[in-house]
């Protein structure tokens, strides 16, 4: 069958909308029409070459999308279920069946392999050369071929088109604080970066229970959107000193939680150096190293630095949890969302980058309506 997609090429080269081919899904497999798609600094990261994969590479990995055809093996999925996809796994290994799925061992194989295991390719050009799939999605197409343990359904209700950003990255800020640190009712928070992954921790924290959810970033826009989501202090670390602001809040004691989202070296010290005794930091930034006193900044203190990939999510449980709170209006992130379509790709990545957009969606079925819309 022939889809459309963006493809790169080569590091740094923008996307290129190409006919491909996509291959039938075998018996495990499942063929989903994308609707929408959001776009990721994960992306970007592998467009400019900091992360290495076999190209050309059809990029994208917050799809959301309506199953066209179900492989005989798959279970619990028909033709028209809506669904958000997310990454692979294997389900089997001791990571998996820990609920640590963005850490199965399989992780590699099932979602960054232009082949399948048998050498078979998902996506190919007329000339044969196979086109690599990305995260096991690669949402930036018509179509894909993914794995059930990629899809969590969702309502035909719902605009289908929202949901996609679910699957990354308010998936990694939301689960960075009810998977990572776990913050108690009536704690405190410092949510350093009102991107797309600060607000989903950020409206997490609220939903924790936490009294005081204070957000820093550089940009007056984002803080005023912050506090339109549910934060109760924002501070603008260009015009204020961040740390003497947070100390104040907190009777001199300092935050009991923070989050870095800004990979900012200098930032993610005062992240740290901002915890009370006893605090956790989840620093989910892709950033430089920092330099840290094992002594003075973490064993005198009490104090965790608490690694979270993904979330620590098991996609099928967070995203249900995130449609959840949406629709309780609890999670708000349809605040943070611009549609472009998918021609303008390298449109929307620029605004990601500029600032202008937080969350860049992009459209692939222009006929898709929601069905609030239809009635
Ligand atoms: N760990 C994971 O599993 C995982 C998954 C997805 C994304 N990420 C990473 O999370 C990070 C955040 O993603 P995002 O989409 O929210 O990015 P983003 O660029 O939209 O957000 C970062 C925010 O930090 C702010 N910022 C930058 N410098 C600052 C400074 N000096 N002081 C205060 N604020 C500052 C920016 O203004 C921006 O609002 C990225 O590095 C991304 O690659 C990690
Ligand atoms: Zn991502
Ligand atoms: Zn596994």
């Amino acid at each position: 069958m022939k889809i459309k997609a963006a493809v790169i090429n080569s590091v740094n080269e923008p996307y290129v909308m190409e006919e491909l081919n996509i291959s039938e899904p075998n018996d495990n497999e499942l063929l989903v029409k994308m609707v929408a798609s959001g776009m990721c600094h994960s992306d970007v990261a592998v467009r400019k070459g900091f992360n290495e994969f076999p190209l050309p590479i059809i990029l994208g990995h917050e799809g959301s999308a309506i199953v066209e055809k179900v492989g005989s093996n798959v279970q619990g999925f028909e033709i028209g279920d809506h669904v958000v996809v997310s990454f692979g796994y294997c389900g089997q290994c001791d990571n998996c069946r820990t609920g640590i799925p963005g850490s199965c061992y399989d992780w590699s194989e099932i979602n960054m392999s232009a082949t399948r295991e048998d050498g078979s390719a998902y996506f190919t050009r007329e000339d044969g050369t196979p086109v690599t799939r990305f995260f096991g999605q690669s949402s930036f197409s018509t179509h894909s071929i993914v794995g059930s343990s990629s899809l969590t359904k969702i309502d035909k209700s719902l605009d289908l088109r929202l949901f996609g950003p679910l699957g990354c990255g308010f998936m990694t800020g939301s689960g960075a604080v009810l998977n990572g640190i776990k913050p108690e009712p009536g704690s405190t928070i410092a949510v350093f970066g009102t991107g797309a992954v600060g607000m989903a921790a950020m409206m997490a924290a609220k939903v924790a229970g936490c009294s005081k959810v204070i957000a820093v970033d550089i940009h007056e826009s984002r803080l005023d959107l912050a506090k339109q989501l549910g934060a109760t202090h924002v501070i603008n670390s260009k015009n204020e000193n961040a740390q003497e602001q947070i100390l104040a809040l907190t009777s001199g004691r300092g935050v009991n939680y923070s989050v870095d989202t800004t990979g900012v070296g200098q930032v993610v010290r005062t992240a740290i150096e901002v915890l009370a005794v006893g605090g956790s930091i989840a620093p989910v930034a892709v950033g430089k190293d920092i330099t840290i006193s094992t002594i003075n900044d973490l064993a005198m203190k009490n104090r965790n630095i608490v690694g979270v990939l993904m979330g620590r999510a098991i996609p099928q449980l967070s995203i249900r949890q995130m449609v959840d709170f949406y629709e309780a209006g609890n999670f708000s992130f349809d605040k943070l969302v611009e549609y472009y379509s998918i021609d303008d790709i390298n449109q929307a990545e620029a605004d990601s980058l500029s600032g202008k957009t937080i969350k860049p969606i992009l459209i692939m079925d222009e006929s898709y309506q929601p069905e609030v819309a239809k009635s």
